[in-house]
């Protein structure tokens, strides 16, 4: 059976990234997989967070997976703390990871930046966590965007070098799953960087909140470029590419199908169009974001018992693996 695994930090701002590099993809995957889907709270807290606030972005996000189509039914939604073998699991993928392999990625050296003695621990430990998330159930698949792929070669690392310590083909290897028109959306401040929740100019995103004039105005400023007419050259012309990237993926067209529809337009009434689209796929989103944030109550409901569906599968797998490794569980 296939089954995916997918995750996502609850450190608020949704935006246009996340829903088409991600939670759009993992909408429609409900049908074809058994799906779990965890708010990665412990991978949050590798950076410094308000404890208030990550409460309530932990319920936000949570409401955001579930309004953007996420059953809680059929797939299990649930917040990473709460089941303690992935913090467990980690660990024992700590003794097996070698320092050379987390030194490799890219993330850590981008978020640690120049103050390198000043990061803690567990940022450069945070890729083994998300080895630790998938595995934990065996998943077969992953679900990301362009940004997580080397994090991805990291568990799939790990899981061989687990299987072959031991002599055994326990952990699948985990395939990523990187699909969509929009992989990697950039900011609309800057088609060479890419769109962030910590990026301080909120003009940069869409955010999944925003109202319809909200994003106009933001669609109506993103930077473009003087060249005439749309593009699809994301290496000359990341900001053309970028939006047209967006339409196709909001729309569930190919890029050159679009591409070809604003032949001879100009940036203008292509982002007219852009906003119009980007407005009413949103709108009811939020909607139903704002009407499942009234209750808190109901969130964390639906969070609890998706955890204890999570621990379910959880337990008796990390109970083999700590068997195979020989720790001793009288
Ligand atoms: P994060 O918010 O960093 O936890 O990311 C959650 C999911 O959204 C991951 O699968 C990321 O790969 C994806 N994602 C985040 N930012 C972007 C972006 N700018 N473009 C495409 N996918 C993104
Ligand atoms: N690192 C991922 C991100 O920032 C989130 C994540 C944590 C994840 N654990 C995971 C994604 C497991 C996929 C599978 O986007």
């Amino acid at each position: 059976m296939n089954r995916i695994f997918s995750g996502v930090q609850p450190t608020g701002n949704l935006h246009l990234g996340n829903y088409l590099g991600a939670i759009k993809n993992w909408v429609g995957m409900q049908n074809d997989y058994e799906c779990i889907y965890c708010i990665v709270d412990l991978h949050a807290i590798t950076v410094a967070q308000d404890p208030v606030e990550l409460l309530a972005n932990t319920r936000e996000v949570t409401a955001g997976l579930i309004a953007a189509g996420i059953d809680p039914e059929r797939s299990i939604i649930f917040n990473q703390s709460q089941v303690a073998s992935h913090a467990e699991l980690a660990w024992l993928f700590n003794c097996i990871t070698p320092l050379g392999w987390l030194n490799r990625m890219t993330q850590f050296k981008e978020k640690a930046g120049k103050k390198r003695d000043n990061a803690v621990l567990g940022l450069y430990a945070y890729p083994v966590l998300m080895a630790a998330d998938i595995l934990l159930y065996r998943a077969t698949h992953v679900p990301v965007g362009e940004d997580q792929k080397q994090h991805l070669e990291l568990s799939r690392d790990i899981a061989g070098a687990f299987n072959r310590l031991y002599d055994q083909e326990y952990f699948p290897l985990p395939e990523p799953l990187i699909l969509g028109e929009a992989k990697r959306v950039m900011s609309l401040r800057d088609g060479r960087a890419k769109m962030s929740k910590s990026e301080a100019s909120e003009n940069s995103r869409i955010n999944l909140t925003d109202d319809a004039e909200t994003i106009q105005r933001k669609i109506r400023r993103a930077k473009t470029d003087s060249e005439p007419g749309m593009s699809l050259d994301a290496e000359n012309r990341p900001e053309a590419a970028n939006l047209l990237g967006i339409y196709a993926a909001l729309n569930d067209e190919s890029v050159e199908v679009v591409a070809a529809r604003f032949t001879g337009k100009g940036f203008a009434e292509f982002k007219l169009e852009l906003a119009d689209l980007a407005a009413a796929k949103l709108k009811p989103i939020a909607a139903e974001m704002r009407r499942l944030m009234a209750s808190t109550d109901h969130i964390d409901d639906i969070l609890k018992k998706g955890g204890a569906r999570a621990a379910a599968m959880a337990e008796p797998n990390l109970a083999e693996i700590k068997k195979i490794i020989g720790l001793l569980d009288p």
